[in-house]
């Protein structure tokens, strides 16, 4: 805290794009009180933010003395976030009343309206974690609860980048691919490439490996993946980049559960920086899952009318259950295929409401000869168009949304971070 803001009798500002967001919160229990609307607005939109996906999160309209009375004989969450509209006086003594109602281990966040350095010292010395003055936003609300439940010394999250097509057969794997593989050869950045494509993946065949069977092991007994396990199960493509290979077999249904990949991934994430999933094309819960829960979601669609009904319903759904995320990131791909008619790249993005990042052209020559050697484009032809579009969009994604898009600020020191421990 600065001197002069103490001085003043002010509460330093708070900096709502902390990085500390841009990890997901543990499983904890969270119940939440409100007096304000917009407080209930900004909190529900908190509780339902991908970061917070693990945790219990309750909310309901109240003061702290509907919460002492609540809690007087039911058992109180881990942490506990109370709004209060009352002056200093009157809430330091209800918040003594509710530290009587409180389980011991119970953190308690104190949203006011009162904007006084001495009321926020006697809150946190009566033990209140955290005091912050209304109105207050959801990504600041996840931030102080980042504060709390993550420890500012454990190794920082790797990044996870999901790509899915908008329809079966549109490219998305060969994006994912050819993306993973620039960010490894040429950026020299550890990445992981997860196959979730479980019958019929490609990445194995792409990168020319004939791999173990990487990503099916490793969800056939989460319980027992470790760092050493992961370690086997992972196939080294180069040396900055590893797969976690699909059989490409057929004797497992793809029905998984919805926490099927979730350890496995978040083991991932714990030990590289840059996480590559291919999703297939695919509405299922673990599907759904992990588009939600994705730091960046890249949606590849061809320049029909189905895909642009599939892209419009894909972004649709995930603005609205990633509202604190910039929008997905829109590849046309297989533009101006000889004689078929299309949906030109400007009625596409108008009607989708995104502006395409890249839009690649259809090239069965340069795609084909790639896919039958196991080469990614830029091996075959780094001069190509395709080639120059693949190293841009990466350039975009690892270093923040420069090419369109909404820039997403709080990520960007995390990224750095990572590639500077890297690098
Ligand atoms: N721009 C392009 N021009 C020509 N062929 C392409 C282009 N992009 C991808 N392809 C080819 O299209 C085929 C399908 O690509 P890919 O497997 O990446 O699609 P997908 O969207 O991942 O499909 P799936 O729905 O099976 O997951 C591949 O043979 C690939 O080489
Ligand atoms: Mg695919």
């Amino acid at each position: 805290m600065q001197a002069n803001e103490a001085q003043k009798g002010i509460l330093p500002e708070q900096d709502p794009g902390q990085d500390s967001t841009a990890r997901a919160i543990p499983r904890v229990s969270i119940q939440a009180f409100c007096e304000a609307p917009e407080t209930a607005t900004a909190m529900q939109q908190a509780g339902a933010d991908r970061r917070l996906a693990k945790t219990h999160f309750n909310l309901q309209m109240g003061s702290i003395r509907n919460a002492i009375e609540h809690f007087a004989d039911s058992p109180t969450p881990n942490l506990l976030i109370v709004e209060s509209r009352d002056a200093p006086e009157q809430l330091l003594e209800a918040v003594s009343g509710l530290a009587e109602v409180c389980d011991s281990g119970t953190k308690v966040i104190i949203i006011g309206h009162v904007n006084d350095i001495g009321l926020y010292r006697n809150l946190i010395d009566s033990g209140v974690s955290e005091y912050v003055v209304a109105p207050i936003k959801p990504l600041q609300l996840i931030g102080l609860i980042a504060d709390i439940y993550l420890d500012p010394d454990a190794p920082v999250l790797g990044r996870s980048i999901a790509f899915v097509g908008a329809k079966g057969g549109v490219g998305s794997s060969t994006v994912a691919h050819n993306v993973s593989w620039i960010i490894s050869e040429q950026m020299k950045q550890d990445v992981v490439l997860a196959d979730m494509d479980l019958p019929f993946g490609t990445a194995g065949l792409n990168f020319n490996q004939d791999p173990p069977q990487g990503i099916s092991e490793a969800i056939l007994s989460p319980e027992q993946v470790d760092e050493v396990m992961l370690e086997r199960l992972l196939t080294e493509c180069s040396d900055h980049l590893s797969l976690l290979a699909a059989p490409g077999t057929l004797d497992r249904e793809a029905d998984f559960d919805k926490d099927t990949f979730e350890d496995t991934l978040d083991l991932i994430r714990k030990t590289t920086p840059l996480l590559v999933i291919d999703v297939p094309h695919l509405w299922t819960s673990w599907s759904r899952k992990t588009l939600r829960e994705a730091d960046e979601v890249v949606i590849t669609a061809a320049p029909d009318l189905a895909n642009l009904r599939n892209a419009r319903n894909l972004v649709d759904i995930l603005k609205n259950s990633r509202q604190n995320d910039a929008p997905p990131i829109l590849v046309i791909n297989m533009a101006g295929v000889p004689k078929r008619p299309e949906i030109t790249v400007k009625d596409f993005s108008e009607a989708l409401g995104i502006k395409p990042s890249l839009v690649i052209p259809f090239d069965p020559q340069l795609f084909g000869t790639a896919a039958n050697n196991g080469q990614m484009i830029e091996e075959l032809s780094a001069q190509s168009k395709p080639a120059e579009g693949f190293r841009e969009l990466t350039r975009m994604l690892t270093g923040g949304r420069e090419m369109g898009g909404k820039s997403n600020s709080f990520i960007k020191p995390l990224i750095s971070k990572l590639m500077g421990k890297k690098g």
